[in-house]
């Protein structure tokens, strides 16, 4: 029940269901991956069951095309889809430009190639994720496994000439075994503090053999939707400079609040 949200899962509720309007009939949709993204695929599968809304999915992740097929939107992959409308997905920084972190979820790569390929991103976040400066949440890069090791210590050795306050990198944990992605990639989890800056570290990482991307997404977001747990929305608008404000109800339906454990 709506109730039983915390204010938090109400943030995310709402930023989720208010993106959910920049979805037009006849749309190719990139759909994120995380708890945030979760609710907007719930909220684009009640405007297909309710509108008749005609739109089709491309995931990011695994997880996300078991939810999309399971509340009824059309899924196609990628390659099928070559180009997209928009790319809706959570993001675990934004600051002031919009730039991000992401790979919290560990669907870093695909998400950023999906967000690359759409005319539009739009971001869907709770107020705790607006940062002044990136680097609080780790951030993370997809490594291969054929010898991480060796690439942790390049990672290593690569940050000390980089504008960071922390450099501790660590092996990204799924109980007991490293954490594999969707790709068989594990994930480096880079304890930066504050990145100093984000487009040159961009491109560093990038640089370095076995890594094959990382959590830093600049220039790509154009839209930020911000849930608050009183049911205010705001939008930030990076190309038109504006900042819009409204308000969603808490309307309990069956098919949204039906199973909260994602
Ligand atoms: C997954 C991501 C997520 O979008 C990010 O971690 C935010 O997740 P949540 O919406 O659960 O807070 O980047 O790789």
């Amino acid at each position: 029940m709506a109730s039983d949200l915390s204010p938090i899962d109400k943030a995310k509720f709402v930023a989720a269901k208010q993106a959910s309007q920049y979805v037009e009939d006849g749309m190719k949709v990139g759909l994120g991956t995380g708890s945030t993204a979760a609710w907007l695929v719930k909220c684009l599968g009640e405007r297909v069951q309710e509108e008749g809304l005609k739109i089709t999915g491309i995931p990011t992740s695994s997880r996300t095309a078991a939810l999309a097929r399971e509340v009824g939107l059309d899924v196609m992959s990628l390659d099928e889809a070559r180009w997209l409308d928009v790319t809706i997905d959570g993001a675990d920084e934004y600051d002031g430009n919009l730039n991000l972190i992401k790979g919290g979820g560990g669907s870093l790569l695909q998400e950023k190639i999906v967000a690359t390929a759409s005319d539009q991103m739009i971001v869907i976040a709770d107020a705790s994720k607006s940062v002044e400066t990136l680097g609080s949440f780790p951030l993370p890069i997809e490594v291969v496994p054929f010898g991480w090791q060796t690439t942790k210590v390049l990672v290593e050795e690569t940050l000390i000439g980089m504008d960071v306050l922390g450099r501790k990198v660590t092996l990204r944990m799924n109980g007991e075994a490293p954490f594999y992605t969707d790709e068989g990639n594990h994930i480096l989890d880079l304890h930066l503090n504050r990145i100093g800056n984000a487009r040159q570290l961009s491109l560093v990482m990038n640089q370095i053999p076995g890594v094959v991307e990382n959590g830093l997404f600049i220039d790509i977001c154009d839209i930020v939707v911000i849930g608050h747990g009183d049911g205010r929305v705001e939008m930030r608008d990076i190309n038109q400079g504006c900042i819009a404000e409204t308000r969603i109800e808490f309307v309990e339906t069956e098919n949204l609040f039906a199973d909260l454990g994602d």
